[in-house]
C-alpha cells in the first residue's frame, strides 16, 4: 500500500481524523508554548532602553489622556514601507516599561515610535496648539490648553512609585530625586547634569519657550525621547533567542 493510499484511510474516517489531528496540534503547541515556562524573560534586554524620566512619564500620562493613541500608534512594523518611513522597526524592549503600552490599533495620524528628534520643540508648540499652522491639510485637533496650563512635580515621585510597583526598576535615588529632577529637566540654566545621569539621553530644555513649567513642557519632553535610546548603528538583534 502507497503512502497515499495509508493517507487515505485517514481521511475517510472522521473520527481517526481528529485523533491524527489532535495529535500534530498537540506537539506542535507543547514545542511553541513550553519552552516560555523555562525562560525567565521573554522580551531582550537592550542596551540605552531605560524607564522614562519624571517629566517624560508626566507627558507620557498627558499622551494618554488625552487620546493622542486613538489617532497615532506607537509600534513599527518589520515591513519595508514602514522601515523606510518611520525608521527602524520597534523593539519589544523599547516599550518594556509602558503601563500601559502605546502600541495602538489606528493610525489616522503617522506612527510616532521614532518621533524624537524629527522637529524642534517650537515645531511641536505650534503644532499642538493649531496643527493646520504647520501642516495645512492636518485633521488633528489643537491643544492649545497645554500649554495654559501649569504642572508640578508633587505627586510625581508616587507616580513613579506605583510604577515600581508593577515592575519598572526606578531606584531609591531616582524615586528620592524625582521632584527635582522634574523641573530641571525643563531648565536649561538650572543644574541638570545629575538627571541626565539618572535617565540617559533625556532632552534637557525650554521646550514651550515660557518661563513657568506647563503640560505642553512635559508632552514635548515626551515626544522628543520616543524611539531615541537605541543605537541602531550598534544594535545587533541577539540571534540565540
Ligand atoms: C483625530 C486624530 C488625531 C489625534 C487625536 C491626535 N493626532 Fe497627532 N496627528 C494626526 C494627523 C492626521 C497627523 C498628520 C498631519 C499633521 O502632522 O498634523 C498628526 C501628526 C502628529 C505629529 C507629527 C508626526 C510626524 O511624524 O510628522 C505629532 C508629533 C502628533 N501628531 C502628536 C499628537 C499628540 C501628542 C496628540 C495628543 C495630544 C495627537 N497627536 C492627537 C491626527 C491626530
Amino acid at each position: 500500500m502507497s503512502i497515499i493510499e495509508k493517507h487515505t484511510i485517514l481521511e475517510k474516517s472522521p473520527t481517526l481524523l481528529f485523533i491524527a489531528s489532535f495529535a500534530v496540534v498537540t506537539v506542535g503547541g507543547i514545542v511553541e508554548i513550553a519552552p516560555l515556562f523555562y525562560l525567565e524573560n521573554t522580551i531582550e534586554d537592550v542596551e540605552g532602553v531605560r524607564p522614562y524620566s519624571p517629566l517624560e512619564l508626566a507627558g507620557r500620562d498627558i499622551y494618554v489622556r488625552e487620546g493622542c493613541y486613538v489617532c497615532h500608534s506607537q509600534m513599527i512594523r518589520p515591513m519595508r514601507d514602514e522601515v523606510e518611513r518611520y525608521g527602524h522597526y520597534s523593539l519589544a524592549a523599547e516599550s518594556k516599561y509602558d503601563h500601559p503600552f502605546q502600541w495602538g490599533s489606528k493610525r489616522t495620524g503617522p506612527d510616532l515610535a521614532r518621533v524624537g528628534g524629527r522637529y524642534s520643540d517650537a515645531w511641536h508648540v505650534d503644532h499642538l496648539k493649531n496643527p493646520q499652522s504647520v501642516v495645512p491639510e492636518s485633521i488633528m485637533p489643537k491643544y492649545a490648553f497645554l500649554a495654559d496650563t501649569p504642572i508640578t512635580g508633587e505627586y510625581i515621585q508616587d507616580v513613579m512609585t506605583t510604577h515600581r510597583f508593577v515592575g519598572v526598576p526606578y531606584t531609591d535615588d531616582q524615586l528620592a530625586n524625582a521632584a527635582s529632577d522634574f523641573t530641571v529637566q525643563a531648565d536649561p540654566d538650572a543644574d541638570w547634569e545629575e538627571m541626565l545621569e539618572r535617565y540617559p539621553g533625556a532632552v534637557v530644555s525650554n521646550f514651550d519657550g515660557q518661563p513657568e513649567l506647563t503640560e505642553m513642557d512635559a508632552i514635548i519632553a515626551y515626544m522628543q525621547m520616543l524611539g531615541t535610546l537605541v543605537d541602531f548603528s550598534t544594535y545587533v538583534p541577539d540571534e540565540t533567542r
